[in-house]
C-alpha cells in the first residue's frame, strides 16, 4: 500500500505510541480472569480468546419486508420515506426543521453554503477533525480560523475560541468529536456577544445531550451523518437540523438544483433555478433503512451510555489511562468511540505503541485516533489559498501558507495526537458487561506486566 492509499480508517486503527505502567492501586479485580498471566503480546493468552465482538453495523431480517417494499415500489428518489425519515429525526430534537442529504459532508457544505458567510469573513474551527468539517467553509471562501481543544475532553476550548475572536469573525463550528458533547452554552454565549453563526458537526455524536438538550439544537445548523460505522447506520445519509424557517426553505432549494422551495419562490417552469444550488437528496431506500435503524436508536444510546460510565469508573484505577471527560452540564455522550488519554509517565514509561499493541494482542481494538495530521497543516489549504478567488480576498500576508500553519498551530491538539486512545468499535460499545471486564482485564493484565512489556 502507498503512503497516500492508506486509508483513514487504517490509520486510526493502527497502533501508535505506547506507554508505560505503574502500579494499580485500589482497584479490586472483580473479574474471573487472572489478570497477573503472560500477555498476550509475549505469548500468553488473549483476554478474548475465542470471544467476539458484536457486529456492527446490524441489520434485522423482519426489516427486508420494508426494504423490499421499497424496492418493489420503483419510488427510489426521494418521497414519503425520506419525509418520515425527516419528521421522526426532527422530532426526536424537538426542531421545526430536518433536511436529509446524502451524506454529512453534503449536510454540513450546505449548511455553510447557505450561510451569509463569505470572502474575508473568518470561521473559528474545531481542530481535532478532519477535511469534511470544514468543506463548506472553503467553499464560501472564508477563512478557517483553529482554536485549541480541551486534551482532557478533545473538544474545542471556548476560552481558546474568545482568544480566535476579530472584528472579521462571522461563524463558529464546534465538532462534537469522537460522540462527546462541545460545551455548547459557552460557545452560544460566545456566538450570541458577537453575532457568529454556529454550524455544530455532530456528525459523530447521535443524542449526545448538555442539560437534556441534544447536540445539534444548539447552533443555526447542527450537521449528522448516518455512515455505516456511526450510530445511526444507513451506508450514506446525512440531515441538517434548524429552527430558522427561511434558511431551511434555501436549504431544501440547495438540496434540490435550486427550485422553489417556501419562500425560495419566483418560479417561471418547473426546472427555474432560482439558486446556486446542487442535488444532494437522500434516497427511499437510505431513508428506509434509517427509519429501521432508528427503532432500536435510543434503547443502544441507553447502553452505550451504562457501558460507557462503567468503563469510566473502573479506569479510574489506572491513573495512566483517563477516559475522556465530558465536560460539566453534558448530560449523555454518544459513545461513538470510546476516548482515553495516555499518559506515559504515570505508566512507568511503556511507550502508547506498545500498549496499544499489547492491547490489540488481548483483543481489544483501540487505536490512536486521528493521526498528527492537522487540517491547518494539509495541502488542500495550500491548493485553495493559491486560487484567485482566495487571492482576492486576502493579502498575501494572510495566505503565507507557514505563516498560517504558526498562527494556527494548536499545542494541545498536537498533545492528544500523541496521547489519546481510541476503541472505535461499534460492537464493543453495545456489549455485555461482561464485555466491559475484557476491557478492563486486559488493562489490569498490561499494568501488571509492564515491565516485561518494556523489555
Ligand atoms: C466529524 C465528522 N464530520 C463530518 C463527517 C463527514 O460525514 P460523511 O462521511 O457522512 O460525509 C465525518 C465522517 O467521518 C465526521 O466524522
Amino acid at each position: 500500500m502507498k503512503k497516500n492509499e492508506i486509508s483513514r480508517r487504517h490509520f486510526l486503527s493502527t497502533a501508535a505510541v505506547a506507554t508505560a505502567g505503574v502500579a494499580v492501586s485500589g482497584f479490586t479485580p472483580t473479574f474471573a480472569q487472572n489478570t497477573t498471566d503472560k500477555p498476550a503480546l509475549l505469548g500468553g493468552t488473549s483476554v478474548r480468546a475465542n470471544k467476539k465482538w458484536l457486529k456492527w453495523p446490524q441489520w434485522d431480517k423482519k426489516f427486508n419486508p420494508k426494504m423490499n417494499e421499497v424496492m418493489e415500489s420503483l419510488t427510489w428518489s426521494r418521497a414519503k420515506n425520506v419525509n418520515q425519515f425527516e419528521k421522526s429525526w426532527a422530532e426526536l430534537h424537538g426542531m421545526k426543521h430536518c433536511l436529509t442529504t446524502v451524506n454529512g459532508t453534503n449536510a454540513l457544505s450546505a449548511a455553510w453554503m447557505q450561510s451569509d458567510i463569505g470572502p474575508g469573513d473568518e470561521v473559528i474551527c474545531s481542530p481535532y477533525t478532519f477535511s469534511a468539517s470544514i468543506f463548506g467553509i472553503l467553499y464560501k471562501g472564508a477563512m478557517p480560523v483553529f482554536a485549541d481543544i480541551d486534551p482532557t475532553t478533545f473538544q474545542i476550548d471556548p476560552a481558546q475560541i474568545r482568544k480566535k475572536i476579530t472584528p472579521r469573525t462571522k461563524g463558529i463550528l464546534p465538532v462534537h468529536i469522537c460522540g462527546y458533547p462541545s460545551d455548547m452554552p459557552a460557545i452560544m454565549k460566545i456566538a450570541r456577544e458577537h453575532k457568529l453563526f454556529v454550524v455544530e458537526d455532530a456528525c459523530q455524536a447521535h443524542l449526545a445531550e448538555i442539560g437534556g438538550q441534544k447536540v445539534g439544537t444548539f447552533g443555526d445548523a447542527g450537521c449528522l451523518r448516518c455512515q455505516a460505522s456511526k450510530t445511526l447506520p444507513v451506508g450514506e445519509g446525512g440531515a441538517i437540523l434548524t429552527n430558522n424557517t427561511e434558511y431551511y426553505d434555501r436549504l431544501y432549494s440547495y438540496h434540490n438544483f435550486g427550485y422553489a422551495s417556501g419562500s425560495v419562490s419566483g418560479q417561471i417552469s418547473a426546472i427555474t433555478a432560482l439558486i446556486l444550488a446542487n442535488k444532494i437528496r437522500m434516497a427511499e431506500y437510505q431513508a428506509v433503512i434509517g427509519l429501521c435503524q432508528m427503532e432500536r436508536l435510543q434503547e443502544l444510546h441507553k447502553l452505550r451510555n451504562e457501558n460507557g460510565a462503567y468503563l469510566n469508573e473502573k479506569l479510574k484505577a489506572y491513573p495512566g489511562v483517563s477516559p475522556v471527560q465530558l465536560h460539566k452540564g453534558a448530560t449523555a455522550a454518544s459513545y461513538y468511540i470510546y476516548g482515553m488519554v495516555y499518559n506515559q509517565d504515570k505508566m512507568d514509561g511503556l511507550p502508547r505503541k506498545r500498549f496499544i499493541e499489547a492491547m490489540n494482542a488481548e483483543g481489544i481494538p483501540v487505536g490512536t485516533g486521528y493521526p498528527n495530521d492537522p487540517l491547518y497543516t494539509q495541502p488542500m489549504l495550500r491548493e485553495v489559498f493559491n486560487s484567485e478567488i482566495y487571492k482576492k480576498c486576502y493579502t498575501s500576508k494572510e495566505l503565507d501558507f507557514e505563516q498560517y500553519k504558526q498562527r494556527n498551530h494548536c499545542p494541545s491538539l498536537i498533545k492528544t495526537y500523541d496521547s489519546a486512545l481510541w476503541i472505535w468499535n461499534g460492537g464493543l460499545m453495545i456489549g455485555s458487561k461482561a464485555d466491559m471486564d475484557d476491557v478492563i482485564n486486559a488493562v489490569d493484565k498490561i499494568h501488571n506486566n509492564i515491565a516485561k512489556l518494556k523489555q
